[in-house]
Formats: structure tokens, sequence, C-alpha cells
């Protein structure tokens, strides 16, 4: 099983970034979870992420969304399952600059582009057999823009949360989810932690698997 977690850092110049407030937390419990069921676990892991205590779990640190497509890259090829819970930096700075930028001006722009989108990647080489698992975060219309992006992404489950929910989201012990699959079917969870979470997709993740070796 291939995971990803935690942000990317994108730099603006060398003491600076773009991130986002990730932890990690809700990947690593997923790593977590399938390494307990006795599957091999690699998570590629983002920048100040918390680390997962179970030694079983091999851990690739990376920090921008370049590294983190080319550590996911490696693997992806050798896996059943890939579970993409990191929070990749949708852009980054055009070019970085090669010393501090100084405050001369009152306002500063910087041109930004898009970052390689990592699971679109994984979703076109997607093979028979494999299961693709992503983690949209969604503000507003979360349903059908997760719909959409399960046939851009060619995924086999999402996994929606929503930051303003109470208690879910960045940095929490705890989560609200919905999955949604591309058979339109959907099962919404109460608020739990992301341990129990995490449980909750390796569980609906072995179904998908048994249905497909029946087929
Ligand atoms: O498009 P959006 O960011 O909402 O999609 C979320 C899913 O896509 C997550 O699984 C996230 O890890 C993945 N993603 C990615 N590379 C990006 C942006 C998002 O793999 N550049």
């Amino acid at each position: 099983v291939l995971i990803n977690a935690g942000p990317t850092y994108e730099s603006i110049d060398p003491v600076r970034y773009i991130g986002n407030h990730s932890s990690g937390k809700m990947g690593v419990a997923i790593a977590e979870a399938f390494a307990q069921r006795g599957s091999e676990v690699h998570l590629v892991l983002g920048p100040d992420s918390i680390i997962p205590g179970d030694s079983r779990i091999h851990i690739t640190r990376v920090t921008t969304s370049d590294e983190m497509l080319a550590a996911c890259d490696a693997q992806f090829k050798q896996v059943d399952v890939a579970v993409l819970a990191a929070a990749v930096t949708d852009y980054k700075p055009a070019i970085a600059a090669t010393e501090k930028i100084k405050k001369s001006s009152d306002t500063l722009t910087l041109n930004l582009v898009r970052t390689p989108d990592i699971a679109a990647t994984l979703g076109k080489q997607k093979k028979n057999g494999q299961i693709l698992v992503g983690f949209p975060l969604e503000t507003q219309n979360g349903e059908s823009n997760a719909i959409n992006k399960l046939q851009e992404k060619n995924m086999d489950m999402i996994v929606l949360n929503n930051p303003h929910d109470e208690g879910a989201g960045f940095g929490h012990d705890t989560n609200k989810v919905t999955f949604l699959f591309p058979d339109n079917k959907q099962e919404k969870f109460e608020l739990k932690s992301k341990k129990d979470v995490a449980h909750d997709i390796v569980e609906a993740v072995c179904k998908i698997l048994k249905a497909d070796a029946k087929n």
C-alpha cells in the first residue's frame, strides 16, 4: 500500500515557502491501520508532519510537490492500493529566488504556476486491480466536485471532508467524512477519531479488493 500524507512546501526564496496547515495525522493513521492489518506500507511524508510510531512502515521524507510525485511514482507500479491523503500545494512560484527577497516596495507580486497533480498522474498509470483513493478537501459543493474528481483522476473511492465541519480537517484528532464511489454509492459517517476513520477506510478498500477479485 502506498500512502502520501502531510503538506508540500514550495520555495519562494531560500528562507520562505508556500505551504499549508496539513499535519499528516489522517494519512499517518491510515498507514498505521493498514500496517496493523499486515500490509506492507510505503508512506511518502511531507515536511513538518507527525511521524508514525509503527516501525514496520517504510517512510520517504519529501518537501516539494515534485519530490512527492517522484517518490510516489517510484512506488506506484508495485502497489495494490494507493491512498493519496497529502495536501499537495496547488501552486508554486514560477521561479524560486536564489537570494532572500528584500522588502523594498509596498506590494509584492509572485508569479505562480500549477504543481503536478500526483493523483491524476497515478490515475493515468493505474492498471486493472489497482485501487486509487483520493482525499479532496472541499469547503463548498463538496459532493458534486468530488464526483467529478472521481472521474477526472480515475479514482475508485473518495474520502470527502470539509474543514468547516466542527472537529474536522487539519490538525484535529477527529474527522467527519463521506465516502463516494464511482457507482454513485455514498457512505456518510459521524465525527470520529482519525484512527477510527482510518480503519473505516481500510475496511472499504478491502471490500473493493474483494469485489474486484470476484470479477
Ligand atoms: O483537486 P483536489 O486538490 O481537490 O484533489 C484532491 C486529491 O488530489 C487528494 O487526494 C490530493 O492528495 C490529490 N492531489 C494531488 N496533487 C495535487 C493536488 C491534489 O495528488 N497537485
